[in-house]
């Protein structure tokens, strides 16, 4: 027998030899996971997951773990030996996937559904009742192509200029089948009751999953290959259940079927009054309009609002700086999972930055007062200058594409009847903050986080005809930004912070 064993990290991607039986809080320390309680086996802060290998379960695992997260393969890092091959998730690294569980309006059909949505970063999965739309099972997991490439246009550039496009598809057909048996295990379902599964996602995403080309969406003007509703087999995907398999139309130039299925789950398209949907990601979706008539438009607003390209930005994951508030003239920070913070994620920038604004450190123009290179938010946790125009260039482009929306459909911001902030980031961030520094200008009561709009419209479709969505992408225009002449302008003019 070998004296070594591999260990495989996901969603680090990580791999490596270690001696055989040496304890993982020693082996995953290195990686940057934490033991909050001291391997006491008091905080359950240092789960890992096994997903290949074996990790025995011990006294002190069982007494603080319950069945289920046993059952799932959950263990105490650090109350483990890596005496066989093993590969793992790590929970610190868990993101904050947003489910849904909000009521929707449907007609009742026979049969079981899936709804899916296909997010860059993570997956989310759904198994319905369709008598009844009760969610008998939710399954949740990172994107798997996140190894090639973390955000849309690393994962394009992969599949064009290195000729990946066919890894990437086979990777998330695999993984959503492995998902969709997933929740199939966990309900007792019969595989044979599903009839329909529909998907979700972004353009890329879009593409990847159905095996469309991707090049058109890595050059001017980057516009989706536009095929409508794409109907798929199982058989084809490698999938053991299937029924009618459907991946919602994209509306344009990076405003994909994730867009569409929140216009559907805030019946955007039926409302007498005009409403908004604005998707806050690395790239900001925006959709205005009412019965009449729908406008949308895609802003590169770059990964700040995800904590990338921020000098110690990080997901909404545990040990981010998620919330920052102001006190007596001093900043008081909320870390996710309780733990000494080591890094800040999107909603916590925003907040930092609103506060920095309230306390005078920060000047409309975005710059410190106090001429410093840094400053500090909460030790070891730092905004830089450069931090700064990364938020004013992520905020000014949301808050740019608003402007030229609300422009073409010749309202201002108070006709706008409610404005539904989806995603992770939008659901967490704090709508005072993002006020404070001008990324939405709609009045407070009219804003509402909706969470996982995208999921919420993809279980509606469950309910309808295809032919419905062809349709509704096709009374959705799409607004290039780019070729809107005061556009750069606006741009520029919105990036600057308001004055109070
Ligand atoms: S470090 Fe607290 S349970 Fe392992």
């Amino acid at each position: 027998m070998s004296g070594t064993v591999r260990i495989s990290l996901r969603p680090l991607g990580a791999a490596f030899d270690v001696a055989r039986g040496s304890p993982l809080q020693e082996v995953l320390f290195p990686y940057g996971v934490e033991f909050p309680c001291g391997g006491r086996a008091r905080c359950k802060g240092c789960r890992v997951r096994v997903l290949e290998g074996n990790l025995p379960v011990t006294p002190e695992q069982a007494r603080i773990l319950s069945r289920k997260e046993l059952d799932a393969g959950w263990r105490l890092a650090c109350h483990c030996r890596a005496e066989a091959d093993l590969t793992l998730e790590l929970a610190q690294w868990e993101a904050a996937i947003l489910s849904d569980e909000a009521p929707f309006s449907f007609t009742p059909r026979n049969g079981l559904g899936i709804a899916i949505d296909v997010g860059t970063t993570t997956l989310v999965a759904q198994l319905l009742d369709l008598r009844n739309a009760n969610v008998l099972a939710v399954t949740t997991a990172l994107n798997r192509q996140a190894k090639n490439g973390a955000d849309v246009m690393s994962r394009v550039g992969f599949a064009v200029n290195e000729k990946k496009q066919d890894l990437l598809t086979g990777v998330i057909r695999e993984q959503t089948g492995s998902m969709i048996r997933d929740l199939i295990h966990r309900s007792g379902a019969n595989p044979a009751s599903v009839t329909d599964v529909v998907l979700v996602g972004n353009t890329v995403m879009h593409h990847l999953f159905c095996g469309i080309d991707c090049t058109p969406l890595s050059r001017y003007p980057f516009e989706p290959v536009q095929d409508g509703l794409v109907s798929l087999r199982a058989e084809d995907l490698g999938w053991e259940t299937g029924g009618r398999i459907r991946f919602l139309p994209c509306l344009g130039g990076f405003v994909g079927s994730d867009i569409l299925a929140g216009v559907l789950a805030v019946n955007l398209h039926r409302s007498d009054t005009p409403l908004c949907l604005i998707d806050l990601g690395t790239n900001g979706e925006i959709v205005i309009g009412s019965r009449d008539g729908l406008l949308c438009c895609s802003t590169a607003a770059g990964p700040a609002f995800e904590g990338a390209r921020i000098s110690m930005g990080m997901r909404a994951a545990t040990g981010a700086i998620a919330e920052v508030d102001l006190a007596g003239g001093r900043l008081v920070c909320k870390t996710l999972g309780d733990v000494p913070p080591r890094g800040i994620c999107g909603s916590g920038l925003v907040d930092a930055a609103a506060a920095l604004l309230d306390s005078g450190h920060l000047t409309p123009s975005g710059r410190f007062t106090a001429r410093e290179p840094s400053i500090m938010i909460a030790d070891p946790v730092a905004l830089t200058q450069t931090d700064i125009r990364e938020l004013q260039l992520a905020k000014g482009a949301i808050a740019a594409g608003i402007r030229i929306l609300l422009r073409i459909s010749g309202l201002a911001p108070d006709d706008i009847a409610r404005v539904y902030l989806a995603g992770a980031f939008g659901n967490y961030v704090n709508t005072a903050s993002a006020r404070r520094i001008g990324l939405v200008s709609f009045p407070p009561e009219q804003i509402v986080p909706s969470g996982n709009t995208a999921l919420r419209g993809a279980k509606r479709a469950l309910f309808d005809e295809p032919s419905a969505y062809d349709a509704l992408a096709a009374e959705v225009r799409h607004i290039p930004l780019d070729r809107d002449p005061e556009f750069q302008d606006i741009y520029v003019e919105e990036m600057g912070f308001p004055p109070e």
